[in-house]
């Protein structure tokens, strides 16, 4: 998969050299490429932003300098009706006033080829530029990573390259560990980890956990991601189909 972001401040991707996103890229898995948007500007002061029409705070990010890192980076839009298999890129708009984010749409976003994730800054990007490649057929997602205010998207960019790039085939070395955790197809939060020693500063692990005993281990642990989803998250507990709910699963 090839990710493009663009931003004015590359050196907040400097993460994503590290750890198993950095191992992909090392590796060829992910083919991630950090941009200045200032590449695209034309003035000597390598203005992105200027004025918002109609009055109020702040500055808007200029469409035409993110129409030509744009027109440079997203690749043909797809030709003919919408069943065609997308040939340009899927753009991602970080933006608080977005979809949230979610697993759902993490894993939807591993299935495309080509991402270019757009960072805004400021009071966000003139809403035309959303609206153009749209209209030329490109996958646009305008995503929010929660209910808060960033000053921009970069860190809401690291969050869903890292969401996405684990997802990729290789990059997480025991896919198992993709099957089990929080908001997987279960839908229900992970249940509680334990690891050596047995006894800590008081704190014992649970002894069904040490029994060896492999079904009571999953029942044990079943249980517990049922109590930590009603507790935590009695919306996802709700939105669960009837249907993945066993008779001790009703019982708990
Ligand atoms: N930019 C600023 N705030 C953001 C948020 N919550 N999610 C995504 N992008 C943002």
């Amino acid at each position: 998969m090839r990710i493009d972001v663009v931003t004015i401040f590359p050196d907040y991707l400097a993460a994503l050299d590290l750890s198993l996103v950095g191992k992909a890229r090392r590796t060829g898995l992910l083919d991630l490429r950090v941009h200045d948007l200032r590449d695209w500007t034309t003035d000597r002061h390598r203005t992105v932003d200027d004025t918002p029409f109609g009055g109020g705070a702040g500055m808007v990010m200029r469409p035409d300098v993110w129409g030509r890192a744009l027109d440079d980076l997203m690749g043909e839009p797809p030709v003919g009706g919408p069943d065609e298999v997308p040939a340009g890129a899927h753009l991602v708009v970080p933006t608080p006033s977005g979809e949230v984010f979610t697993q759902r749409h993490a894993e939807r976003l591993a299935g495309a080829d080509h991402l270019v994730v757009a960072c805004g800054r400021y009071e966000g990007i003139d809403a035309r530029v959303v609206e153009h490649y749209r209209a030329a057929g490109h996958p646009v997602s305008e995503l929010s990573i929660g209910d808060y205010v960033l000053n921009g998207g970069e860190v809401a960019a690291l969050v869903m390259v890292e969401a996405v790039g684990r997802l990729l085939p290789g990059v997480v070395g025991n896919p198992h560990s993709l099957v089990e955790e929080s908001h997987g197809a279960a839908g229900l939060l992970e249940y509680p980890v334990y690891t050596k020693p047995p006894a800590w500063a008081g704190h014992d692990v649970p002894d069904v956990l040490l029994s060896g005993h492999h079904g009571r281990v999953e029942r044990w642990r079943r249980d517990q991601a049922l109590e930590r989803t009603a507790r935590r998250r009695p919306d996802m507990l709700a939105a669960l189909e009837p249907a993945v709910l066993d008779r001790r699963d009703r019982e708990v």
